[in-house]
Parts: structure tokens; sequence; C-alpha cells
């Protein structure tokens, strides 16, 4: 998607979504709402959720788009490495990631981008991927990272 016209998308769903998320406080409904309209109102999302670390392991919570790996390997793919550095990873090529985890075989870019609680301490990831190469850029790594400050 262009640039400017991503923009303008992610300013509305931003809105939108704060408006919704002032209805209820429970995480499971939030994290839903949030996977149900980043992926059906931008089109180059072709799975969206999220992955939250429980007892240690990274394991599948809200999402939308086809099946997913309910747990990934532990530090090994993209959303991994997010959680162990911290920070958002855009991936242009998911065949030039080292470990990176296909839950399906479409997939080729993706974005992970960590959350945290209120006291600041990494609790999961929202990961999202599509099927064309190329498909994330920093619009992308602002919006999310200002959405999922929602949750
Ligand atoms: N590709 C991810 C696994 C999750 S799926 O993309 C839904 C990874 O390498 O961690």
């Amino acid at each position: 998607m262009e640039k400017t016209k991503k923009k303008e998308r992610y300013k509305r769903l931003l809105i939108q979504i704060e408006e919704l998320l002032t209805k209820c406080d429970d995480e499971t409904a939030r994290m839903s709402t949030i996977a149900a309209i980043l992926y059906h109102k931008l089109d180059y999302f072709f799975w969206c959720g999220f992955y939250r670390i429980i007892d240690g392991e990274l394991i599948v919570g809200p999402y939308q788009g086809t099946v997913a790996c309910q747990i990934l390997e532990k530090n090994k793919g993209v959303c991994w490495a997010g959680i162990n550095e911290e920070s958002t990873i855009i991936v242009p090529d998911v065949n030039k990631f080292p470990g990176h985890i296909a839950c399906d075989s479409h997939s080729k870019s993706e974005i992970v981008v960590p959350y945290r609680d209120k006291n600041d301490e990494i609790k999961g990831v929202l990961d999202v991927d599509s099927k064309e190469f190329d498909s994330f850029d920093e619009v992308d790594a602002a919006f999310l990272e200002k959405i999922i400050a929602l949750l």
C-alpha cells in the first residue's frame, strides 16, 4: 500500500480502535478487537494476532487468518527475536530470516511488535504476516506500536 494512503488508513483505525477499547477491560476481548479490525481493514494483512508469554512459552492468543502454530519454539523465529531484542522487527523476506517459523508457507514478509504491561514488562507480541514481500515499513511500525500501547 502506498505510504500516504497507509498513514491515513492507520490514523482512522487508531481512532476507531481507541473508541472500541473504552468499552471493556478484558485483555482477550481487547486483543480480539485489535486483531479483527486490523485484519479486516488492511488488505495486505494475511495473518494478524498475538503471541503471549505464558510460563516462559510463547503461546498464540486472539488472531485472524489461517490456522497458526499454537506454541513457538523457544528463542527461535521472529516473535522470540522481538521479545529478546525488546523491539519491533520488520522482516521484508521471511526466507532470509534465520530460524523463521513458517506457520503458513504463503507468508512472505512479517512485522512483530512487542507489547508491555503497566510495569513496562514485555508480555508478548503482535505479529502480522503478508503474502507479499516487503509489505511492512516504518509507518506500520509506528502505528502498530501506538495501537498495542492501548492494550
Ligand atoms: N513467523 C513467526 C511465527 C508465527 S506465524 O507467523 C503466525 C515466527 O517466526 O516467530
